[in-house]
């Protein structure tokens, strides 16, 4: 029998080609997404839990995950801001259920055990045992110290109003774990402005988180596959724009201009290139150049492994790739806004959330290509994406015309992830 038609390989090595290959197990093998979740997203990484504007006052709280772990946003009393496991240092249940609330404590509705807002274990139920006909039950044993019980406590980062957290109390500081570069990217969308929470949109996808990362780092295909994009003038491949990265190559911003090649020249326009398509609902495209933006009307990064910060136009927002298993992930859109936005523009964002959104005209798209892919993964591991446009190498460009950004993720995934 030969051996050489194996579809589904025992110990399947990295195409020799390098990153400009990627191999469908990557996305398929359980016991790689296991390893994925250790190296990547609950060790020596940052990785995104909210934004402080969903938790404004004392005892606010936000459930979410860091990677497929369960974790606590908290606003203590002092202001500060604390993220915890959401598992009771008892019998472990994931005790808290509500998405976001406000508490005075955590208790475990189990057996009661009691926590403060910061994870300090504070009761214990019986813990002294309980009298009867004079004699004293049971109890926890004489050298029970409730501070050995604490929730599991991550180290938190803020900058700019986005809360980070790691599992991994010796991650190296948030501003070196983004590189001099996409910080500049960074606090230019969050620059110090008070946020306001305008909405959230939550999308399953059917296909392994990376995918998420790789569209986002992926400017081939918003020309060809959102053709809505290109109807509109929103997208064009000779848009003025840049593809740049950390030293890593793990983290990437697409920087791009609109109206600055072609016929979209003004950025205000609203330009059909096709004559004969109109919107019905022309605020669709309302479009309004803000001061912030700087020139590019346009930035979406991709901050590995757990977050996109999307600015697209007037619509910001944050998505939160929640991996669930090496075949699903939950996507989490927070559309927010500034304080000082006038009403006007508070409703312009939310009508253009609501069209790069997955109800609109451009994420619905890549959900779909998304689980397409996973699909075909599935029926044949042994195979490989081809990453091959702009070449096989990786580097910094000032053009689109390029899958440099999945190269270089790739690239330090490897490392990562083969080191012993
Ligand atoms: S499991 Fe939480 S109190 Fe027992
Ligand atoms: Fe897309």
């Amino acid at each position: 029998m030969s051996v050489s038609n194996t579809v589904f390989p025992e110990n399947p090595k990295w195409p020799e080609e390098g990153t400009s290959r990627v191999p469908f197990w990557a996305y398929t093998r359980e016991d790689l997404y296991k390893k994925e979740l250790d190296r990547l997203f609950y060790n020596d990484h940052w990785c995104y839990v909210g934004l402080d504007a969903e938790i404004p006052h004392a005892g606010d709280f936000k459930r979410t995950v860091i990677g497929e772990r369960s974790v606590l946003m908290v606003r203590e009393k002092d202001g500060s801001i604390h993220v915890v496991e959401n598992v009771c240092a008892h019998r472990g249940m994931a005790f808290c259920r509500e998405r976001h609330g406000n508490r005075d404590s955590l208790t475990c509705p189990y057996h009661q055990w009691n926590y403060s807002l910061s994870g300090d274990l504070q009761g214990v139920p019986f813990r002294r045992g309980v009298k009867q006909d004079g004699k004293v039950n049971g109890g926890m044993p004489a050298d029970f110290k409730p501070s050995d019980h604490n929730l599991t406590k991550l180290k938190v980062a803020t900058r700019g109003g986005v809360v980070f957290a790691s599992f991994d109390h010796d991650v190296e500081p948030l501003e070196d774990f983004l590189g001099p570069v996409i910080l500049g990217y960074f606090d230019r969308l969050f620059d110090g402005r008070k946020l306001k929470i305008l909405g959230y949109n939550r999308q399953r996808i059917p296909g392994n988180w990376k995918l998420m990362q790789e569209n986002i780092k992926d400017p081939y295909h918003p020309g060809l596959l959102h053709t809505w994009f290109v109807t509109f003038g929103l997208w064009r491949a000779d848009n003025k724009s840049q593809l740049l990265m950390d030293t890593h190559h793990r983290h990437a911003a697409m920087v791009s201009t609109r109206g600055a090649a072609g016929k979209a020249a003004d950025v205000t326009q609203v330009s059909s290139f096709k004559a004969n398509m109109e919107l019905n609902d022309p605020r669709f495209l309302d479009i309004v150049q803000e001061p912030w933006w700087g020139g590019p009307t346009a930035v979406m990064m991709t901050v590995f492994p757990s977050v996109i910060f999307q600015q697209q136009v007037n619509s910001v927002s944050t998505r939160h790739i929640q991996p669930d298993g090496h075949g699903a992930f939950d996507f989490v859109w927070t559309h927010f806004g500034f304080e000082d936005d006038s009403e006007e523009m508070t409703q312009r964002r939310l009508q253009q959330a609501n069209l790069f959104g997955p109800a609109g005209f451009v994420s619905a798209d890549d959900g779909e290509v998304i689980e397409w892919s996973q699909e075909a993964f599935e029926t044949k591991p042994s195979h490989r994406a081809l990453v091959e446009l702009g070449g096989r190498e990786v580097g910094d460009t000032d053009h689109m015309v390029t899958e440099t950004l999945i190269r270089g993720m790739y690239e330090y995934w490897r490392k990562v992830m083969e080191a012993t």
